[in-house]
């Protein structure tokens, strides 16, 4: 059996990136369920960057296939904050953003595809329908205006310092490969891998296959449960963020392979606030959300 965890979640840190899948509301009944002798955390799916930037640990590499936010959150973590800063603020009276400007924001998407410039991604998101991250075919970052909704605000803005104040004082690593590209062979056992994939029974921007990026299917869900059983086999603690049962559909995939595993599945609650949850007391509809751990935690 491998080791044993406890963990106090300490002050908690928020993306800057209102990510759809996000796992911020859930980190006070993730966190404690992560062992606290961690070396390297690896957030093999880190999407906002909640996770892995909440986890203790020596080092953390974020990963995640989309390029564009990945290279965000590099520079991010090399620029000096009050550049960073001052090129959104900048950005925001250059291009005169609002509520209300529509043609502001499409001019300055049209700069952002031209140039690539990582800070520009994250202004575009501030003022974008439901804040999403939306690519076309071409890569291009085609999210419509997010009229009356969206904008760069103080919560915002606080939410950015915090995270690059967290990440500038650790040690970091990004990368940006598909999951079973993620070089797993330099980890021992006093590293952990944390998974939170595209779930195969919901749907978010990420997993449909729509923005020029692999969407997510029943192949990649069973490659990723073959790579936790070599990680495993090699004695490498990890944990996997999903639902076993949504809107009425089961992910049987994920149970039979829970049923032919000695896993630990801890059932999380909806209402995000605590885990005394009873799994009986749920409705057939209701969505059954876990996380899998190959250690036990008490
Ligand atoms: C549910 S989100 C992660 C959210 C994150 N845990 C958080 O709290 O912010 C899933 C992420 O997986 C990424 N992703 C999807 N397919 C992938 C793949 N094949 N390899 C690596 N990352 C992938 C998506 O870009 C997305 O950012």
């Amino acid at each position: 059996m491998l080791p044993i965890c406890k963990a106090n979640p300490p002050e908690l840190v928020r993306s800057p990136m209102n990510y759809i899948g996000g796992k911020y509301a859930l980190l006070p009944q993730i966190l404690p369920l992560f062992p606290k002798d961690i070396n390297v955390f690896v957030d093999l799916f880190c999407g906002g960057c909640n996770v892995g930037i909440n986890a203790q640990a020596n080092k953390v590499i974020f990963n995640d296939n989309l390029k564009y936010l990945i290279d965000f959150y590099k520079l991010l973590y090399s620029l000096p904050k009050e550049d960073t800063l001052t090129h959104i603020r900048n950005r925001i009276s250059e291009f005169d953003l609002s509520l209300t400007n529509n043609d502001g924001y499409i001019s300055l998407r049209k700069l952002y595809n031209e140039k690539r410039n990582p800070l520009d991604l994250f202004v575009l998101v501030a003022y974008s329908f439901n804040h999403q991250i939306r690519f076309n075919t071409a890569h291009e970052f085609n999210n419509p205006f997010g009229k009356e909704r969206s904008s760069y605000n103080p919560r915002m803005e606080n939410n950015l310092i915090e995270f690059i104040d967290t990440l500038q004082s650790r040690d970091v690593l990004f990368s940006c490969f598909n999951f079973d590209d993620f070089d797993f062979s330099k980890l021992s056992i006093n590293d952990y891998v944390y998974c939170d994939p595209p779930y195969l029974i919901t749907t978010g921007s990420y997993n449909d296959g729509k923005r020029g990026f692999t969407g997510w299917n029943k192949t990649h869900e069973i490659r990723l449960l073959e790579i936790l059983d070599e990680l495993n086999s090699r004695g490498i603690r990890f944990s996997l963020s999903n639902v076993l049962r949504h809107k009425g559909n089961h992910n049987t995939i994920l149970s039979e392979w829970l049923d032919s595993n000695d896993y630990y599945v801890h059932h999380l609650s909806k209402d995000y606030s605590n885990s005394s949850y009873h799994l009986k007391n749920r409705g057939e509809t209701e969505t059954d959300e876990v996380l899998v751990t190959n250690y036990i935690c008490r």
